[in-house]
């Protein structure tokens, strides 16, 4: 597969449940997954909040995928998006299909005027397209380092963010949008179980589960 033979392009209604089905085949190993982005995304496109969803296509099959959703600051509806989920077809991974997918969408969502994009991810990975932390940036009035934004006009706000109301519900059962101290145990326990190729280099981070510490010491 060459970068070239992969076409990005918005949604059709035929996507639909090839969509759903491979996003549940993307996070079924993820430990923090929650099991339910394939349901997200479906109860986002019913409730019409899916405003960027675009796909990966490869000889005619989807490979990949990203939603994107309008987030609210203080309340407040925006110009501020959350990006997720995000998932590539597993035999398919680490040969750009994700890059291409968050790269197309972040330019989508400011063709819309978004003014930043949010979310909850490896910091590892989203760095690379620019996402860092910012405490003053909350999710749902707490710090959580997995919580991450870039800013495309002005200043960064300090504000609270919340998500539609299924994601938030979402939010509430995966591992990786608690507060790093909620699950402690559990989420060391994680660690371990994380494909290796998540941790093949020695600067790439593994996520930020539990604590600081975690945060910081390698794994491998
Ligand atoms: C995350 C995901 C969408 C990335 O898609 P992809 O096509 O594999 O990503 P790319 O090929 O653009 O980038 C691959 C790079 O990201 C790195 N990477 C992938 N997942 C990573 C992670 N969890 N932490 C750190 N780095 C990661 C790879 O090591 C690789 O690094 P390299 O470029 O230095 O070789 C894909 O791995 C996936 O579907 N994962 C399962 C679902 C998921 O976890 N979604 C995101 C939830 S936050």
């Amino acid at each position: 597969m060459s970068a070239d033979q992969i076409i990005i392009r918005d949604e059709v209604s035929e996507d639909v449940s090839a969509i759903h089905e491979l996003t549940k085949i993307a996070f079924a190993p993820m430990p923090f997954s929650a099991g339910d982005e394939q349901h997200l995304i479906d109860a986002l496109r019913a409730d019409g909040e899916l405003p960027v969803s675009l796909v990966a296509e490869l000889k005619g099959e989807i490979v990949g995928h990203i939603a994107f959703s309008r987030v609210w600051l203080n309340g407040n509806p925006g110009d501020w998006f959350d990006l997720g989920p995000v998932s590539v077809k597993p035999d398919l991974q680490s040969r750009g299909i994700g890059s291409q997918l968050i790269n197309h969408g972040l330019e989508q969502i400011k063709q819309l005027g978004a003014e930043g994009c949010v979310l909850i991810g490896y910091p590892s990975y989203y760095g690379r397209f620019g996402f860092r932390h910012d405490p003053d940036l909350t999710f749902n009035g707490k710090v959580n380092a997995n919580f991450q934004h870039i800013t495309f006009v002005g200043e960064t706000p300090k504000a609270k963010v919340t998500f539609r109301a299924c994601l938030s519900q979402s939010h509430a059962t995966s591992s990786l949008r608690k507060s790093p101290r909620q699950g402690k145990h559990k989420n060391e326990s994680n660690f371990s179980l994380l494909p290796k190729r998540y941790f093949h280099r020695q600067s790439l981070q593994p996520l930020v589960l539990t604590s600081k510490e975690t945060s910081t010491r390698p794994r491998v």
